[in-house]
């Protein structure tokens, strides 16, 4: 078995395989210390960590993780908060930064046994509709090589080998929402023991909790802004008066240690299978970071990935295979639909057009419903956290 990327989705499966005795090898661009350090989500909902957990794979996150389970909304028309985990199903997230759960996941994974190709990058997948396909790579000393497998799992995010290798006719649903955020890593402690979403004239800010000292903030700026163009001073400044600090009391500053530029985009791709080719995580579908569900699917369809693989393997059993790509799908659109939903609840326009006054006024009435309506709160609170 041949798996493509080092991130949540091909880690987990390749754990989930090589513990049931399959054999695997993981393929990745790029080097051990870049994967473990990068910055990326961090709110696990619960049903990822049972998966996690029933996997033997939960430890750091039960030890290090911590229980979270309110969000604030900060509006125009005041703020007001919602703790989920008396809502809906009752459900939390864990907090635990995306690159420690793929450094526990890597060091499990050549604990169990699994080979980690670090370096390695995947060109392309050749022959899927046969029995053994292969996978072009250029090597970590540069030079080109080939791996044949049984099954390939193209877990290589969005501009991966495994994209690029689909046949013509693959449909990729697409959306651009035009809305661009700076995603900014803070060596700054939280500023409250929420989630925070404001909703500001000039645009979305969030504040999201990493650990007791790094926080994530996010910055709604004119799509095409470079992540440097804005000052440390002139984030925090901004992030004070969307945030409403002169009100609601000031957030703790501190170095911004790392910025990326987040454009807002969502797609699907259909079906998730092409012969022994099989996609999962970002390769599979792309979700903005708006309810934190990219790293939650990735964990759930490896789960699911690795037991139709299993199964194949093992008694020969095909029907997971075959019944994987649309029992994903019909995750990935209940996901997306949340989502759009939560993008149209924190984002309004700059505009006076009729149009965009129009946009805002549904935007302000759909957070007055979650304000008030409890029964629109358990609706929030169950797609939220879940998956
Ligand atoms: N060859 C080998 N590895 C590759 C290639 C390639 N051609 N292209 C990309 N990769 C590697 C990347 O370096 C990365 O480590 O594939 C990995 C993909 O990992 P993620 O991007 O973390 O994607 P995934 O595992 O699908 O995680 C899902 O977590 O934080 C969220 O936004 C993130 O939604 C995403 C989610």
């Amino acid at each position: 078995m041949v798996i493509l990327g080092a991130g949540p989705a091909g880690l987990v499966l390749g754990n989930i395989l090589v513990d049931r005795g399959i054999d695997c090898v993981v393929l990745e661009r790029s080097e051990r210390a870049h994967v473990q350090t990068r910055a990326r989500a961090g709110f696990l909902a619960a049903n990822t960590v049972r998966v996690l957990e029933r996997h033997g794979l939960a430890d750091g996150l039960l030890r290090n993780g911590r229980a979270h389970h309110t969000c604030e909304f900060r509006t125009e028309d005041g703020r007001f908060r919602l703790d989920y985990s008396g809502l809906g199903l009752g459900e939390r997230h864990t907090v635990y930064p995306q690159q420690a759960l793929v450094a526990d996941l890597v060091a499990r994974f050549l604990e169990r046994g699994g080979q980690i190709r670090f370096g390695t990058e995947a060109l392309a997948v050749r022959g899927a509709d046969g029995e053994w396909p292969e996978v072009e790579v250029r090597e970590a000393d540069g030079r080109p090589g080939r791996w044949r497998a049984r099954y390939v799992a193209g877990c290589d995010g969005r501009h991966g080998a495994a994209r690029r290798s689909l046949p013509p006719g693959t449909a990729r649903h697409h959306r651009d929402l035009d809305i661009t955020w700076l995603g900014l890593l803070a060596d700054a402690p939280p500023s409250m023991d929420a989630v925070g979403y404001a909703v500001h004239e000039r645009g979305f800010a969030g504040h999201m909790a990493r650990t007791s000292d790094v926080t994530r903030y996010y910055l709604q700026c004119e799509p095409g802004t470079p992540a440097d163009a804005w000052s440390d001073e002139r984030i925090w400044d901004e992030l004070d008066l969307r945030m409403g600090a002169a009100k609601y009391g000031p957030l703790h500053r501190g170095r911004i240690l790392q910025r990326s530029v987040v454009e807002l985009e969502s797609d699907v791709l259909e079906p998730l299978r092409h012969g022994a080719l099989f996609l999962a995580g970002d390769a599979a579908a792309l979700i903005s970071p708006s309810a934190a569900k990219g790293a939650n699917l990735a964990v759930l369809e490896a789960e699911l990935l690795a037991r139709a693989l299993t199964d194949a393997l093992t008694i020969g059993d095909t029907e997971g295979l075959d019944g994987y790509s649309a029992r994903c799908l019909t995750h990935i659109w209940r996901a997306q639909e949340f989502s759009h939903w939560m993008i149209g609840l924190l984002h309004g326009r700059s505009g006076t057009d009729g149009e965009s006054l129009f946009h805002n006024s549904l935007r302000r009435a759909r957070l007055a419903s979650l304000r008030t309506s409890r029964s629109q709160q358990d609706w929030f609170a169950e797609h939220y956290v879940g998956v």
